[in-house]
């Protein structure tokens, strides 16, 4: 039978299966000239007889925990780059019948993974999960698990060479062996039938291809149990008509508990039923316009100068949006962890997830399109049943040229075939005001495959006014959404000044420049929404000025202490209902 829809391999819902933390303390072996492998250090080496020695012992040395970046564990590491192992034991009892299932939720940004000195995954891109089944090799009782991570810049990578935001490195987000049955519930995708308010539709497929397999599908609240069967691919679909069904919306977040059984498994997760749609230039939250009071965050707690890696992170920078009075957040640049998606969805934000194809990519090497494809895969992949992400971003602030838009209308068809329940968008950075149409324009041939248009303009800071704001005009894909996705410029915490000038780095002028922004955006009849960059302080290796900046880009409307600055209070009161 024709698959009805496209399945994806990343393990579903691991965050609510069983499964043994490996997180903690690791022990660590920086590894500047990249030579572990041939010194297998993927295994845990002691010497045997008189004439026998190792270079190298797990013992006694340096020590890093996971997860998190190495970077602010240890000064030597702040500004590493290069390759750096991790290594652990841990005690397994092995249950005949079930299979294990490693899962790491994210390392950056390339590495391999070893356990009993085999190598069981390799992968790239800091962002995304991936797994490997280790089923049969692990050990009843001690193992050995190894992992060679590095994280140098390269220029075939997604993001390249250079990167707004610190360049971390480590097992920056939590790693787990996941026990499951066999088979087991390996995908799922669950969300409303499109074009309907009332209909669930419901994609399961087994780990293995087993034919007249029943799957049931329970929603208590909804009174709702339907069993279904699967084909011989071990594939089966599910529709449901839920007619009390409450939806999903902006800042009146609803998710029910849905509890998906099959043979010896179940998993209960949390999914929430929305549409999101555009018409001509709004977007619509089930069938409903919505403007998206938005604004921009990086993974990171700057106050502690490290990536964002717990439930506690994700409540710190989650509620930052909500107490500005965001109804949206972007998350900038690449899928940040679970917890924030999570906690977003159940505090009611609407999200803009995207993955880090940043700037200077290498558009015209095949291998880093494959990388861009499996980098968005993977997104999809995580996240399909979240039903807060509403918008899946592709690029920012790549600039128009043959291998670039091919690159990124193959990139944009491929995301289209995962997922045809949310819309596509991307930021760009080359609307600019034409003196002789009097407006801002926009030149790009690959923006009107889009559904959303970003726009990127620092108008003030990167881009001096032509004009007074209130004289502006703009006409920029006049058909589509446009949503503001950065505007803003750099200010110190603290510093106090004149509104009018930009080397102040003063509140006084951010302030004033956001009031003229604000301003300005009157004048875009298809604005959709607006996203200041960014809700705090970040750290940055391009931010060199000593005293203003000392490695933070200052943009935050609240500083790397938490400090609300005075363009704090414009944003609020324009997202004050
Ligand atoms: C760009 C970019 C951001 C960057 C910002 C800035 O627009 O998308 O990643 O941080 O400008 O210069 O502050």
């Amino acid at each position: 039978m024709k698959a009805l829809f496209l399945f994806l391999s990343l393990i579903f819902a691991p965050y609510v299966r069983e499964s043994i933390s490996l997180n903690g303390e690791w022990a660590a072996i920086i590894d500047q000239y990249d030579i572990g492998l041939n010194k297998r250090l993927f295994t845990d080496a002691n010497a045997r007889g008189k004439t026998d020695f190792v270079e190298y012992s797990w013992e006694g040395g340096l020590r890093l925990q996971v997860p998190g970046d190495w970077n602010h564990q240890d000064p030597g590491l702040w500004w590493y780059e290069g390759t750096l192992w991790y290594a652990r034991h841990f005690q397994v009892t092995i249950s005949p019948g079930t299979r294990r299932i490693l899962y790491f939720a994210g390392v950056s940004h390339r590495c391999e993974v070893f356990l009993n000195g085999i190598k069981v995954a390799d992968h790239e891109g800091a962002f995304t999960p991936f797994q490997a089944d280790v089923t049969d090799l692990l050990l009843e009782g001690d193992n050995f698990l190894a992992v060679r991570v590095n994280n140098n810049r390269r220029k075939d990578a997604i993001p390249a060479m250079s990167f707004d935001w610190w360049n971390y490195g480590g097992i920056t987000r939590d790693v787990m062996l996941l026990e499951v049955p066999s088979p087991y519930i390996e995908d799922s995708f669950i969300r409303l039938r499109k074009g309907t308010h009332n209909t669930i539709l419901a994609d399961i497929r087994l780990s293995e291809a087993l034919a007249g397999f029943e799957v049931t599908i329970t929603i208590p609240e909804l009174k709702i149990r339907k069993t279904v069967k699967t084909d011989d691919s071990g594939q089966a679909r599910a529709e449901i008509k839920a007619k009390k069904l409450q939806l999903w919306a902006p800042l009146a977040p609803k998710c029910y508990d849905i509890t998906i059984s099959a043979g010896d498994d179940t998993v209960t997760e949390r999914i929430g039923f929305r549409e999101i749609d555009v018409d001509g230039t709004r977007i619509l939250v089930n069938g409903n316009p919505v403007f998206l009071k938005c604004i921009s965050f990086h993974e990171e707690i700057p106050m502690e100068k490290r990536r964002a890696c717990s439930e506690a992170d994700a409540h710190i920078l989650v509620d930052a949006a909500l107490e500005l009075g965001c109804n949206a957040i972007r998350l900038a640049h690449y899928p940040q962890n679970e917890y924030i998606v999570r906690y977003a969805e159940e505090k009611g934000l609407l999200i803009w997830e995207e993955i880090p194809l940043w700037q200077g990519i290498d558009f015209s090497n095949e291998d880093t399109y494959h990388k861009a494809e499996t980098y968005l895969y993977e997104m999809i992949a995580r996240d399909r049943n979240r039903c807060a992400i509403g918008l899946w971003s592709i690029s920012n602030e790549t600039r128009p040229a043959p291998d670039r838009d091919a690159f990124l209308s193959r990139l944009l068809s491929y995301g289209r075939s995962l997922d045809d329940s949310r819309l596509f968008a991307s930021a760009f950075d080359v609307a600019y005001y034409i003196p002789s149409a009097d407006e801002f324009q926009m030149k790009d041939d690959f923006a009107g495959q889009l559904d959303v248009i970003g726009i990127n303009k620092y108008m003030g800071w990167y881009a001096p006014w032509p004009k007074p704001a209130p004289e502006l005009r703009w006409n920029v894909f006049p058909d589509k959404p446009l949503v503001i996705s950065e505007f803003g410029c750099e200010a110190k915490a603290g510093t106090f000044g004149n509104t009018d000038v930009a080397s102040s780095w003063s509140e006084d002028y951010q302030a004033a420049l956001y009031r003229d922004n604000l301003t300005m955006f009157q004048n875009i009849p298809n604005l959709a929404g607006v996203s200041p960059w960014i809700l705090f302080d970040f750290l940055s290796p391009y931010r060199q000025h000593p005293a203003n900046q000392s490695f933070f880009n200052r943009k935050g409307v609240l500083s790397d202490k938490g400090e609300k600055k005075k363009a704090w209070y414009i944003m609020n009161d324009y997202y004050r209902p």
